[in-house]
């Protein structure tokens, strides 16, 4: 089956069937693979967004997406323009879906990170080009994409491995997780704490995308569950917008701190830990482990332009 995604947004990984998200990894392997070639001397990077121009939306603070974004548009030739929310008019002073139109006749394309994921269908709907969610306070699609190369790069096949995610339950890194896990057929269990569960209407529709795929999805307090893990993954206690929630979070997410002890808790040698980044250490997961064999941390941040390139391709060029 020829997959094309030429036009299409990402804005949360729902609307992409496995094949259209298998395709992306895919190629974004292959970039990687063209990318390590090339600064070897084996190979040019080619000009392929040559004449596009993006646009660079960011309410909330970003070192990878952002980086991940101008690097690999810009090294392509593209023209990426970032405009951070006191630069423009953003639902102020002109309506959203305004500025949607006006940022939809100049730009190609159009990356947003921000609080409401209702900001970034708006753009989409009005701009009329693809939009990237680079992050809400809901989902985090490009990031879960990341995930599952650097899963694919440490095992091969990911259909039937486990991943588990231990943390707050309810953050955009763990809702895209539960997606792509869903559609890929990846187990996925979510140790959390029951304030933190993500809700039962996402639980509902990644179940029933799991029994199609074959992925077992379950959330549970019980940090046993770790047991058989091929991948360990967690995220800041605090994400951005919820910092007066600090205190809180402490308490509710101390006993699920990433340690040496929970690693060995899996049972399994080669299991690898995973994290979005940026970690705060000594908070969700010590130093030993984010910074030991175990960690993928780094190729994990890697990948993010990689997908993000691919992402890019296969949405901006006809017949890619
Ligand atoms: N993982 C991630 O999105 O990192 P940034 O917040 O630095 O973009
Ligand atoms: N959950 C984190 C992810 C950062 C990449 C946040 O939203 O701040």
């Amino acid at each position: 089956m020829s997959v094309s995604l030429f036009g299409r947004s990402l804005l949360t990984l729902l609307d992409y069937s496995p094949e259209e998200i298998q395709y992306l990894l895919d190629l974004s392997c292959k970039l990687k693979a063209e990318e390590k070639s090339a600064n070897n001397g084996g190979g040019k990077i080619l000009r392929r967004f040559e004449g596009l121009t993006l646009a660079l939306l960011f309410e909330k603070r970003s070192t990878r997406t952002r980086c991940a974004f101008e690097t690999a548009f810009g090294e392509e030739g593209g023209h990426p323009v970032f405009l951070s929310a006191a630069d423009i008019q953003l639902g102020a002073k002109e309506s959203l879906e305004d500025t949607a139109r006006v940022l939809g006749r100049m730009f190609s394309a159009i990356q947003f990170r921000g609080f409401k994921q209702e900001t970034a269908e708006i753009l989409a709907e009005y701009s009329k080009v693809p939009v990237y969610n680079g992050l809400t306070d809901l989902y985090h699609p490009t990031q879960a994409l990341a995930d599952m190369q650097t899963m694919i790069e440490n095992f091969g096949e990911i259909k039937g491995r486990k991943l588990v995610f231990a943390g707050d339950g309810r953050n955009n890194v763990a809702r895209s997780l539960m997606v792509i896990c869903s559609k890929l057929g990846v187990h996925f269990t979510v140790i959390t704490p029951q304030e933190l569960m993500p809700d039962d209407v996402l639980r509902g529709k990644c179940g029933a995308l799991a029994s199609k795929s074959g992925a077992i999805i379950s959330v549970t307090s019980d940090i046993s569950a770790v047991e058989g893990a091929d991948a360990i993954y967690t995220d800041v206690w605090v994400s951005m917008g919820e910092e007066d929630k600090k205190e809180e979070r402490l308490r509710l997410l101390s006993p699920y701190q990433v340690n040496q002890a929970l690693m060995d808790k899996t049972g399994k040698k080669e299991t690898i830990f995973l994290h979005c980044l940026p970690a705060v250490k000594g908070e969700e997961v010590t130093a030993n482990v984010i910074d030991g064999p175990q960690s993928r941390a780094w190729d994990q941040a890697e990948n993010r332009k990689h997908t993000i390139k691919a992402v890019m391709l296969a949405t901006l060029i006809k017949d890619k």
